[in-house]
């Protein structure tokens, strides 16, 4: 991704350094570029809990980091450490899926290992491997998601207007992101379109990181509070909405950032087409119903009570937006059911959004 006029990607290990995975400290942008470094699992862990990183794809490659640096610094049994560690990773967020299938991963490479340094090898390029297939797998759902918007666009005879709601871009993945990538590659074909980036409060992932990343990148857009969506479609300003995925179930329910569920009614009552990115790691295959099976992450009252933002002499200030004493609930996440799904954007292919439509993509 490009950022600050240099190319990044939002996880590396530092070859210089021993043992060490940075990342880039989310919570200072839009306003400056923090690189962060992890040196054990525990930094990874707290990094994720406190959404340094965010993002379906990213902790899930954190996760795989962490369970990495846990492996270096292990004694005789890098099997039990690394194990200890994919759990404590697990359970820092739990909505995605990925940070399990990641850290599940890496576990399953250091069992099959052995002795400790060749755990350690295995370890590192199992974690290398997972940030490399989820670049390329956005690579790949870009191509494919372009390939639609470039048939909305020639329908349209004009430049297409998309929305897009929290951050499903680059910053969410280790590069060009699910929602984003068919629009980077879209705008790299010439099709000409303008993005509504919904705000996506209570930690403003739209405005602060999408409307970032898509400026960075060149791509007109307008930020928008979360409750305009539906007045753009009812007036014909939508041609289509696209958002990202946490877990996906195998019957194509979707959890994504907490209101995605009402932009996707307000599609369906408008019809504007309804598309949702993701690479096949975050489908969870177990699962059938999303609305009553996919965990809904709770946070802090605090990020709803409060903002945060920039001063004008650049210090991150937050302040109070409630009444002292008002209590907040805040829901990270919401289930939008298959049926308001149009398609689903995957790096093997576009399908329904339905257990027919994933089966060519199941693992069994
Ligand atoms: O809470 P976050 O910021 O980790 O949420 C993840 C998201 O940004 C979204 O839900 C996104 O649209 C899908 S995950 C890439």
């Amino acid at each position: 991704m490009l950022l600050f006029g240099r190319h990044y990607r939002s996880i590396w290990v530092d070859e210089q350094a021993l043992e060490t995975v940075c990342v880039i400290d989310q919570r200072h942008l839009p306003y400056r570029l923090v690189i962060e470094t992890l040196r054990t699992e525990e930094d990874t862990a707290a990094a994720i809990r406190d959404m340094h990183v965010r993002g379906a794809g990213l902790i899930g490659a954190a996760a795989a980091y962490g369970v990495w640096l846990a492996v270096c610094r292990a004694g005789s049994d890098p099997g039990q450490a690394a194990q200890a560690a994919g759990r404590m990773l697990a359970a820092t967020r739990p909505t995605a899926v990925n940070l399990t299938w990641a850290a599940d991963r890496v576990c399953a490479a250091v069992r099959a290992a052995g002795d400790p340094p060749s755990a350690r090898q295995a370890a590192y390029l199992e974690a290398g491997r997972i940030a490399d297939e989820d670049a390329a797998s956005c690579r790949a759902i870009g191509r494919f998601g372009a390939d639609i918007l470039a048939g909305i666009s020639r329908r349209a005879g004009r430049p297409i207007n998309i929305l897009t709601h929290c951050n499903a871009g680059s910053l969410a993945f280790v590069d060009y992101g699910t929602a984003t990538a068919p629009i980077y590659e879209a705008h790299r074909r010439g099709i000409r379109l303008h993005i509504y980036v919904d705000e996506t409060r209570p930690l403003n992932q739209g405005s602060k990181l999408t409307a970032f990343e898509l400026g960075q990148n060149g791509i007109p857009h307008t930020i928008i509070t979360d409750n305009a969506g539906g007045h753009l479609m009812q007036h014909g300003l939508v041609d289509a909405v696209l958002v990202g995925s946490d877990r996906t179930t195998r019957t194509g329910d979707v959890a994504n950032k907490i209101g995605t569920y009402l932009k996707a009614l307000a599609a369906h009552a408008h019809h504007v087409p309804f598309y949702v990115a993701l690479p096949i790691s975050s489908i969870d295959w177990q699962l059938t119903d999303g609305v009553r099976e996919i965990p809904i992450e709770t946070r802090s009252e605090d990020e709803v009570l409060s903002i945060t933002g920039q001063t004008s002499d650049g210090r991150l200030e937050t302040v109070r937006l409630a009444p002292q004493g008002s209590r907040a609930a805040n829901y990270g996440f919401d289930v939008t059911p298959a049926r308001y799904v149009t398609a689903l954007i995957t790096e093997k292919g576009v399908c329904e959004a339905s257990e027919t439509g994933l089966k060519p993509f199941r693992p069994d």
